[in-house]
């Protein structure tokens, strides 16, 4: 059965280049029902969207006609994927604080389907903080972004960021989101960040791990189809689109997160958890001068990749860890996967500067094989180790 598109078009010069994408949508058997808002109804007209869709537009909220026939409810559930070109920066205000006092936001709050972004705007309003905020937020939420590129304005013949993406791209996008993907229907976990162990209510211990790495991995499963937990410790990143993100701050924590997560097909501990936390959490900020210098008892903190990786009916099909190594790098793997119980590890090289850095040199080590992989962006080294996984969970016979 062919796909179904809602397209909102918003009210912006690249208004023009959604009769385009739905041109494009339409050639790959998608078929497209169009929403415009009044302010689209200025740059092109719905007689013109529905010609090209060969449907009527729909555009007024409180028309009995349109309400009567085809109401927003089921505007906003009738189709498998929402697009918004152009996404202007009023449209995504709207959209961040769901608000829904037209047809066009009225369905996108209404909606239970994915959502596709195309914003549109003078590069000023791009990058003004109100918004970047807007952004931060819809994209928390789970919507997805194409765009905007770097171009020419129309309006004004500014440079900068705030151009829409091309017709194609956006189909593109769109044609990812309503692709099944070869992880559907599978759970995953995604440990990132560092932990930090409490030493008193203000201090404690942790080290630099940014979680970028960790992150693209859960953004990379997600895009292929994977219904992703992302347990993080602390860190500066956006949510992925489409992941479900557990905050939490100590390895107990991470464990206690990690094991709700179950049962889960995959897991990918990625996390730097700290392998030692003081003995004895103080209550009370210890003072400076009452005890001196104080010493700190540490004791070991719980291994989460070789609890999760221990045979029994609970164990993920797929458990991957990760190894910091900086020489003999696949004798310790081989090593580290025969000590911890995982079936897979991605060794990094962490002689240069991969801690924060964005790219990172790994070697994927399993039973079978060890492949030295290039020195490629962290988003890279996430989506090949994605399809590495897809690859081998297609291979394996489905559990019983
Ligand atoms: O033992 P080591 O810290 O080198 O192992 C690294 C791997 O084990 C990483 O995948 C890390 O996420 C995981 N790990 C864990 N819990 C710990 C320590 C490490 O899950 N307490």
């Amino acid at each position: 059965m062919s796909k179904r598109v809602l397209l909102i078009i918003g009210g912006g010069i690249a208004a023009y280049k959604s009769l385009e994408l739905i041109r494009r949508l339409r050639e790959r058997d998608v078929a497209v029902r169009v929403v415009m808002t009044d302010a689209a109804q200025r740059f092109i007209t719905p007689l013109a969207a529905g010609a090209i869709a060969g449907e009527r537009v729909f555009t007024d909220l409180f028309d009995q006609t349109q309400e009567f026939d085809v109401g927003h409810i089921r505007l906003a559930r009738e189709c498998d994927l929402i697009i918004v070109a152009p996404a202007t920066a009023d449209f995504m205000a709207k959209a961040a604080n769901g608000l829904a006092n037209d047809l066009a936001s009225a369905v996108l709050l209404a909606t239970n389907k994915p959502v596709l972004m195309a914003p549109a705007m003078n590069p000023h309003m791009w990058a003004n903080p109100a918004t970047q905020r807007n952004l931060a937020a819809l994209a928390a939420d789970g919507l997805r972004f194409v765009g905007p590129n770097i171009g020419e304005m129309a309006e004004s013949g500014e440079r900068g960021l705030g151009r829409m993406a091309e017709p194609e791209e956006i189909r593109d996008a769109a044609l990812t989101l309503l692709s099944d993907g070869p992880l559907k229907g599978k759970r995953a976990l995604v440990t990132a960040g560092p932990t930090i162990e409490a030493i008193d209510p203000v201090r404690f211990l942790s080290n630099r791990s940014s979680g970028k790495q960790g992150y693209a991995i859960a953004a990379a499963l997600a895009e292929l189809g994977a219904e992703v937990t992302l347990v993080s410790g602390p860190t500066n990143l956006p949510a992925p689109a489409g992941v479900k993100r557990v905050d939490i701050e100590s390895a107990r924590e991470m464990m206690d997160a990690s094991e709700a997560a179950l049962p889960l097909d995959i897991a990918v501990m990625v996390a730097a958890v700290a392998d030692w936390r003081p003995s004895k959490e103080a209550r009370r900020k210890i003072k400076k001068d009452a005890v001196g210098v104080p010493a700190i008892a540490l004791q070991e903190n719980p291994d989460i990749l070789a609890t999760l990786s221990k045979p029994g009916k609970k164990r993920p099909r797929l458990v991957i860890g990760f190894a910091a190594e900086t020489d003999n790098v696949e004798e310790n793997a081989r090593a580290k996967i025969a000590k911890k119980g995982c079936d897979w590890i991605v060794a990094n090289d962490v002689s240069g500067d991969v801690m924060g850095g964005a790219e990172n040199t790994v070697m994927l080590i399993t039973k079978d094989k060890s492949e030295a992989w290039p020195r490629m962006a962290k988003q890279a080294v996430a989506r090949r180790l994605a399809a590495e996984i897809a690859s081998a969970l297609a291979a394996k016979a489905p559990r019983k």
